[in-house]
């Protein structure tokens, strides 16, 4: 196994491992101290199929299922192998989705940070990539914070942010939720806005996503001023990785120091990814 790392910003890729084979307590031990140190680890040429993706996921904790509404997708389009796996992808197969997320772009994001205990790490395996687009970026909230200019530092110390559980990255409406109309209101958890990673115990920028946040205590203003500024700040290229798959690419990032977004890609090609999820702490 070799580690080369993926530019200059974060990640490292695993060479010369495949992750279905059993892996011992060394090997578990380095990939778990890399990925906590490089917040995303890459291994190409994989072959997994469900249960595999599940078994290799539980190395980093233990698995969140996807919600009701995913499975109920799921198991409408019959497509349902493993239950702690979710399906991201484009696909229609008779009249219904096999996944989520469909062929748009998806926002900048950390994954579900409107729960209370927020995933510690997403992991996404590609089945099926189209030939152009999809492309998924990835950003270093530790760097962004490290090197975040004192003035906008001192406007974040100490506050708390409202997290927006009303829409998916993609943008649409999740089932049952109402579109908001008063940010200082949408339902989803609160969180400390520069976080304290509870393994590393690094100091982090913990944003979310841009849509419907809010700077708890703030005119509503001002904290779209704060945080329009803190976004534009966090995405600069010097902070990002973008990920142009191949099928067979298998990634596991840390939710809890980087945030991501995809590249829309053309509808009429198809995209499948698998996608396990490890269940995470609360915040402080
Ligand atoms: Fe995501």
């Amino acid at each position: 196994m070799e580690l080369v790392p993926l530019g200059s910003a974060l990640g490292a890729e695993v060479r010369d491992l495949d992750v279905s084979a059993g892996l011992d307590d060394a090997t578990v031990a380095a990939l778990r101290s890399a990925w906590l140190e490089t917040g995303l680890l890459l291994f190409r040429d994989q072959s997994l199929d469900e249960t595999a993706l599940a078994d290799f996921s539980r190395h980093f904790g233990a698995l969140e299922a996807p919600p009701a509404s995913e499975r109920r997708t799921r198991s409408e389009a019959g497509s349902v192998v493993c239950p702690d796996v979710w399906v991201i992808s484009n696909v229609v197969e008779n009249g219904q989705a096999i996944g989520s997320l469909g062929a748009g772009e998806a926002e900048w994001h950390t994954d579900m940070s409107y729960i209370e205990e927020p995933p510690s790490a997403s992991i996404l395996y590609g089945l099926e990539i189209p030939p152009a687009g999809g492309d998924t970026h990835f950003a270093d909230m530790y760097k962004a914070l490290d090197t975040m200019p004192e003035e906008l530092h001192g406007r974040i110390a100490g506050r708390n942010a409202r997290h927006d559980s009303s829409y998916t990255s993609a943008g649409d409406l999740r089932l049952g939720a109402e579109p908001v109309v008063d940010v200082t209101k949408s339902p989803g958890a609160i969180h400390p806005i520069e976080r304290t990673h509870p393994e590393s115990g690094r100091q982090a920028l913990y944003l979310g996503r841009r849509r419907n946040a809010y700077v708890e205590g703030l005119p509503v203003e001002e904290s779209e001023a704060l945080l329009d500024e803190l976004w534009d700040y966090c995405t600069r290229p010097e902070f990002v990785y973008v990920h142009s798959w191949r099928p067979g690419d298998l990634l596991v990032w840390d939710n809890r120091c980087v945030i991501h977004r995809r590249d829309s890609f053309d509808q009429s090609s198809r995209r499948v990814m698998l996608r396990t999820q490890i269940k995470g702490s609360r915040t402080n």
